[in-house]
């Protein structure tokens, strides 16, 4: 199978994506396997930290049952440090076309942040069909999903940004969404308490939530 075709199916399972802001390699590779003992086992790994490059490589080898990507990657320098750590898949804030060149070269599922109809306009036009939309509730939440929605028929959207337990099911209640990222499942308070079990709760109940809304 493909990594694209494991992704996806495995979002089609549980369509949430957690974002994990690693400090070190020890709390990081925590929070990813009790996002996995919850249910959760597509993780991004933000670039946002000094620590962030070689905690994604380390959690790509200590976890090797979650598919690994990385997270918040702005450049093609970016974009080469996480794939030669072991990225299955790339995330960007925005639409920056040698990212997105960089990963399809790498053969590696690409999702860049739009925002508006014209950066979604442009990103189809790259051939992409799957894409962030971020920061999802200040560019219109699920209302702007459904509009978006409307002309982009083929284009299915990781809304992240604003999401939480709270609003999770009227994202995942569009069928345009294929899954929600989001920081609320690693709370910086559980992992500075070296409470794992926090995480592991806080992703069976957005597994909970997205059975719900999907069924
Ligand atoms: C992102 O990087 O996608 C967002 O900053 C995450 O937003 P959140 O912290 O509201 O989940």
């Amino acid at each position: 199978m493909s990594v694209s075709d494991d992704l996806h199916a495995r979002l089609e399972q549980a369509p949430v994506v957690p974002l994990v802001v690693p400090e070190d390699a020890e709390t990081a590779i925590s929070t990813a396997k009790a996002l996995v003992a919850g249910g959760l086992t597509v993780i991004e790994v933000v670039l946002r930290t000094e620590a962030a490059i070689a905690c994604l490589g380390e959690i790509v080898k200590a976890v090797p049952e979650a598919i690994v990507g990385a997270g918040t990657v702005l450049s093609e320098h970016h974009a080469g440090e996480v794939v030669s750590r072991g990225a299955q898949f790339i995330v960007s804030p925005g639409l920056y076309e040698p990212v997105v060149s960089y990963a399809k070269s790498a053969g590696l599922p690409i999702f860049p942040g739009v925002a508006t109809a014209s950066e979604a306009q442009n990103a189809w036009n790259m051939g992409l069909r799957s894409l962030k939309f971020f920061p999802a509730s200040l560019a219109g939440g699920p209302s702007m999903l459904k509009a978006l929605g409307a002309v982009y028929r083929d284009v299915r959207f990781m809304p992240t940004g604003g999401v939480s337990a709270a609003n999770l099911a009227d994202y995942l209640a569009l069928p345009n969404v294929l899954a929600c990222g989001g920081s609320w499942l690693t709370p910086k308070s559980a992992i500075a308490a070296g409470n794992y079990q926090v995480i592991t709760d806080l992703a069976a109940e957005a597994v909970a939530i997205a059975n719900q809304a999907r069924s």
